[in-house]
């Protein structure tokens, strides 16, 4: 009576939804359970409509037993304690050799400690990161599994088949022990904040300076996605701006409040990279613009107070910008924007390669560029030249030193450098921008101005500092 089913799938959301449907439709037997039973019979159904079968538990204990072994159960739930209240269920069934694999969006440590749980009962974990949304979890999603190598051979040909592929690659990679798996994907979002706190400045300095509408707005981003920009992030831009409002007959993007959400994997990001001391600071001006922009009510009160005219000239209104020089400006932008992005995933990969170090994880950053190249949101042609930067060194320290990508830095950095300056002008915030330029010139400077900082510290804490002549600490009476 069995139908020894390939895998198991917990937490009928949309995602896990999607993701048994994408595993039936693959020619694999799957069972599910969701706590709330008529999830359970909704997913059966929907699944029935598209000639796919998928088989549907009332209890655990049920799915449990119809798994074939070693078991193996993808979790698809809300990360936190909902999780470890399935692990503790879960245990009761499994056995040596079974196989937990939790597909959502964990904190790290957290996983670290499940681990422990499942290896008391030699059971083996895998903790995955998942890109891709819905649409994703149905058609091809980008996995990033972590854990148990053995785990993982057990269920590379399911992931594989149903992974997006980029040609014939499929986005999916074991990356290596422990909660890798979690951190990486972590990485990937906040790599994410950055791509579109970047993209977003380009439309406001485009919107205020050249004074472009939607329409042409739209155009320009269009133009860029046929180019070395070319990205799912650019894409969804342009059809935005194409977007008419259902409501009224503006576009729907003026009509859309600016005030941006966040679920917690950039402010992680964030956490880690002041705690680990590997400085992010493109993700942090993108946390940080989110974060600013919450604040409605005292934004709208200062500035009635400092009569701040976003796009405007102090003192001078007499600024013209004709045709050829918005051509300019436009084309420099491209550049800006490209140069920040190298450096936007210069810092967010150096902060993976640094934990992946300390943990012993031996991350592939190559691979882990090229599963990116499909499936998730920051999915971009531009991953490619990232994957052979590490396969021609594989010990790259910062990306940016990569010859290819140093040789563009040093071609764009002209335009990057007259971008903030016209922003400035014209009153336009680029926070992301600037982070990045400022990054970029602090961490390639021989002479930093952390010499004065040293000197007041031993000023007022005889903190000691060291000379560039003599080895040594120093101390100094400064009165
Ligand atoms: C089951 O479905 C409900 C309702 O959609 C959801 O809140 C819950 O988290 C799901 N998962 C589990 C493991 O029961
Ligand atoms: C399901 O199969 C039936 C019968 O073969 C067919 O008529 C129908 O179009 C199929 N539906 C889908 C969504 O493939
Ligand atoms: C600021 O960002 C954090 C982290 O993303 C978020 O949890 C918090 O709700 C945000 N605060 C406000 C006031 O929007
Ligand atoms: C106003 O802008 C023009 C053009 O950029 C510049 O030549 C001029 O000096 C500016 N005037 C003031 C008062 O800043
Ligand atoms: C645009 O303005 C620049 C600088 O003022 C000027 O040199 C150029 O001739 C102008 N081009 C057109 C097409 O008006």
């Amino acid at each position: 009576m069995s139908e020894e089913c390939d895998i198991g799938l917990i937490g009928l959301a949309v995602m896990g939804q999607n993701l048994s449907m994408n595993i039936a439709s693959n020619g694999f037997k799957i069972g599910v359970f969701n706590r709330t039973y008529s999830k359970t019979v909704d997913t059966v159904e929907i699944a029935k409509k598209e000639n796919l079968t998928i088989y549907g538990y009332k209890t655990l204990e049920e799915l449990s037993k119809n798994l074939k072994k070693p078991r193996k159960v993808i979790l698809l739930i809300k990360a936190g304690p909902a999780v470890d209240e399935n692990i503790n269920n879960i245990l009761k069934y499994f056995e040596k050799g079974d196989i937990i694999i939790d597909g959502g969006n964990e904190w790290y440590l957290s996983s670290e400690k499940r681990i422990e749980l499942c290896k008391e009962k030699n059971v083996e974990y895998i903790a995955m990161g998942v890109s891709g949304g819905e649409l994703g979890a149905r058609y091809g999603c980008s996995f990033m599994p972590g854990g148990s190598k053995y785990a993982y051979d057990c269920i590379k040909d399911i992931l594989e088949k149903c992974s997006a592929k980029v040609g014939t690659s499929p986005c999916v990679t074991y990356i290596g022990s422990g909660s890798s798996g979690n951190y990486v994907k972590m990485i990937h979002n906040g790599i994410e904040y950055g791509d579109m706190q970047l993209i977003a400045e380009s439309y406001f300095l485009m919107k205020h300076v050249l004074k472009y509408n939607n329409k042409k707005l739209s155009e320009v981003f269009k133009k860029w996605n046929e180019g070395i920009l070319n990205s799912y992030l650019i894409e969804i831009t342009y059809k935005i701006l194409e977007k008419k409002d259902g409501l009224t007959e503006n576009d729907l993007i003026d009509m859309i409040v600016d005030i941006a959400g966040a679920k917690g994997t950039g402010k992680w990001t964030m956490l880690e990279s002041v705690e680990r001391g590997i400085p992010c600071p493109t993700i942090c001006a993108a946390l940080d613009a989110r974060n600013i922009s919450s604040f409605m009510d005292l934004r709208t009160k200062t500035s009635s107070v400092f009569k701040t005219v976003i796009g405007a000239v102090p003192d001078n209104n007499t600024v013209t910008i004709n045709d050829t020089i918005a051509k300019d400006i436009e084309n420099d932008l491209l550049n800006a924007l490209y140069c920040c992005k190298i450096i936007s995933y210069t810092q967010g990969l150096f902060l993976l390669k640094k934990v992946s170090e300390e943990k012993k994880w031996n991350l592939n950053l190559g691979e882990i560029a090229r599963i990116w190249r499909g499936g998730c949101i920051i999915r971009a042609v531009f991953l490619d030249r990232i994957t052979n930067a590490y396969k021609n060194n594989k010990d790259l320290e910062l990306l940016f030193l990569n010859e290819e990508f140093a040789n563009e830095i040093k071609n764009k950095l002209p335009s990057l450098r007259k971008i903030i300056n016209i922003a400035t002008t014209h009153s336009v915030p680029i926070p992301a921008f600037s982070a990045s330029l400022a990054y970029f010139q602090m961490i390639t400077s021989k002479r930093l101005c952390l010499n004065m900082i040293q000197a007041q510290r031993d000023f007022f804490g005889s903190h000691t500092y060291k000379r560039l002549d003599k080895e040594g600490d120093y101390h100094t009476i400064w009165e």
